[in-house]
């Protein structure tokens, strides 16, 4: 499934990551990529140990705590230190998929990457091209979302960024490891949600109880954490 997850930054913390990431220092985006995606791969990030990813990663990570949409679509179970690109003066990634498994930096952990995640950081009126294009079952998905807003899609999923052709496109991206590792059964478990919250908003909550215990008994039987 691929879901706009919208405002999971607000104005002022997209004004705050704007002004930290355009006074930091970045670096070739391929010292992240995989043998065969740093082939298709022309952009920058910012250093994985920069105090300012560290510090904007932190921020995101607790917006994403807080945020219910996000939560119940990617039932998370560990989330990657978020990082940050820019693409400009034509700049591109070709198609590719991520890489399964995501070691974390100087760490022991591992994050098996279920879904990929793009937040975006500039508006779509500050520069041309830089969409996303998602293969989902439904087709090429082209996304470019307003600068706050996050993409969320399976990281199975064929993708690239056309080039950017005027101005800058900045953002963060991670992974998340799912407690249900199929996105088939995580899609049905986020049905069941939103169809629940609907019978409890319509003024049937008796109804809501047994749905709910349905809900909870499939994540019993499907999830991992
Ligand atoms: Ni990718």
């Amino acid at each position: 499934m691929l879901m706009a997850i919208p405002d999971v930054l607000d104005a002022q913390q997209v004004k705050h990551a704007r002004s930290v990431l355009d006074k930091a220092e970045w670096v070739d985006g391929r010292v992240t990529a995989g043998r065969q995606s740093a082939l298709a791969k022309d952009n920058l990030q910012l250093s994985e140990s920069s105090a300012a990813a560290h510090d904007l990663g932190e921020m995101i990570l607790a917006a994403l705590e807080q945020n219910a949409l996000f939560i119940s679509a990617a039932l998370p179970s560990r989330v990657f230190p978020p990082l940050f690109n820019r693409y400009a003066g034509g700049q591109s990634f070709g198609t590719h998929v991520d890489n399964a498994i995501r070691q974390v930096t100087g760490t022991p952990h591992r994050v098996r990457t279920d879904l990929s995640a793009t937040l975006f950081l500039s508006d779509p009126d500050e520069y041309d091209g830089g969409e996303l294009v998602v293969e989902d079952v439904y087709g090429a998905q082209r996304v470019k979302l307003p600068a706050g807003h996050m993409i969320l899609y399976p990281s199975t999923s064929l993708h690239h960024v056309t080039p950017v052709t005027r101005g800058a496109r900045v953002a963060s991206f991670f992974w998340v490891q799912s407690m249900i590792r199929e996105d088939s059964e995580r899609t049905l478990l986020f049905d069941l949600d939103m169809a629940i919250q609907q019978v409890q908003s319509s003024g049937a909550g008796h109804v809501a109880v047994p749905l709910t215990g349905v809900y909870h008994n499939l994540l019993r039987r499907w999830a991992d954490v």
